[in-house]
């Protein structure tokens, strides 16, 4: 079976298993794991901030984000296809009492022009918007990134209203390898960025959330509160080092993947799709006659799998889990299917 769900879905590699078998571990609670450590030194000195905290998963990553950046009662801007407002279970209202302010862009992006409008808190009934939230790369926006320049807007934009910037970057790993910029520059324009391992870097488990010292003390107590205080968790740590080590370099291919199979699915007359849209490794298209649960339905049967993204829309993600061969076989598949 050729899984294109998600890259959520990649298993660890024997290289990845002996890293984590031979991690030096110790109680991380007690901030005694030095693989833990060298992990958190080595991926905040990467994005250029001061400190990070190794946590379980990236809705934790968002939410301990949130929840230091703002105050009960607090609004955070997001775009509307945001993971935080679609997909984390309300979490932003049930664990820091904040609501959602969504805004409709392009492709799960916000710009600082869409903004200039929707700050509230200058009368007392009003919400006090505090954060701005972006994503990169986009998850339901299909892969889009973010340039320099839209997201320095953004910051130029929060510094001049008084706003705080949180980073969702369960694949920022993919942004950068699309489009080349400094990870250092991610640590300048975002307060605090929570990034994962476990998407197309491949690690089990695992995310981070970035921030100063001071915020990231904070974020270690809200990481207890919340049940993600975990003790000799450097063998988990091993998997994501060695996935930043191993895996990050391989993203290219998955784009270049995702690219060829738009392309394919543009040639065919039953598909819709957006070539241009195809950044990264996230591949979303648009059936002209069918539904997508048949459609989905006959391509598990020909041993491929993807997901439904609406009653006619279906989203195929690559990871460094499936090959030039798979992709070939895929392609037959849908060619027979839907030309
Ligand atoms: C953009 C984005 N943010 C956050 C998450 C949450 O990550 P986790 O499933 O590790 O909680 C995901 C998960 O796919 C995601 O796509």
């Amino acid at each position: 079976m050729i899984d294109l769900r998600s890259d959520t879905v990649t298993t660890p590699t024997d290289g990845m298993r002996h890293a984590m078998m031979d991690a030096e571990v110790g109680d991380d609670v007690f901030c005694e794991d030095p693989t833990v450590n060298e992990l958190e030194d080595k991926v905040s000195e990467l994005f250029g901030i001061e400190a990070g905290l190794f946590v379980p998963s990236g809705t934790m990553g968002n939410q301990i984000s949130i929840k230091i950046l703002t105050e009960p009662g607090d609004e955070i801007l997001i775009e509307k296809k945001g993971h935080i407002f679609n997909y984390e279970g309300g979490a932003a209202s049930f664990i820091s009492s904040v609501q959602l302010q969504t805004l409709a862009g392009h492709r799960g992006k916000l710009t600082a022009e869409m903004l200039h409008d929707r700050i509230r808190g200058k009368f007392m009934w009003e919400p006090n918007t505090r954060v701005i939230a972006v994503e990169n790369s986009t998850n339901k926006g299909g892969g889009a990134c973010y340039t320099k320049s839209e997201l320095e807007e953004l910051r130029a934009f929060a510094d001049d209203h008084g706003l705080k910037i949180h980073l969702d970057g369960a694949r920022l790993w993919n942004a950068i390898a699309a489009t080349n910029i400094d990870p250092a520059f991610f640590g300048k324009v975002a307060d605090t960025i929570s990034v994962c391992f476990s998407k197309g870097l491949g690690a089990p488990v695992g995310s981070m959330v970035l921030s100063s010292g001071e915020n990231i003390r904070r974020a270690r107590r809200f990481r207890k509160m919340l049940g993600g205080g975990m003790r000799q968790v450097g063998m988990l740590a091993a998997a994501a080092n060695y996935a930043i080590d191993h895996h990050w370099s391989k993203l290219e291919d998955d784009h270049r993947r995702a690219k060829e199979l738009a392309e394919l699915i543009n040639a065919c007359s039953k598909l819709q799709i957006d070539t241009e849209s195809v950044e990264t490794n996230i591949v979303i298209f648009v059936l002209m006659e069918e539904k997508a649960e048949s459609a989905l339905k006959k391509l598990e049967e020909r041993g491929v799998r993807m997901v439904p993204f609406g009653p006619q829309t279906i989203r195929a993600t690559f990871h460094y889990q499936v090959t030039d061969e798979d992709l070939e076989h895929v392609i037959r598949v849908m060619k027979g299917l839907f030309n």
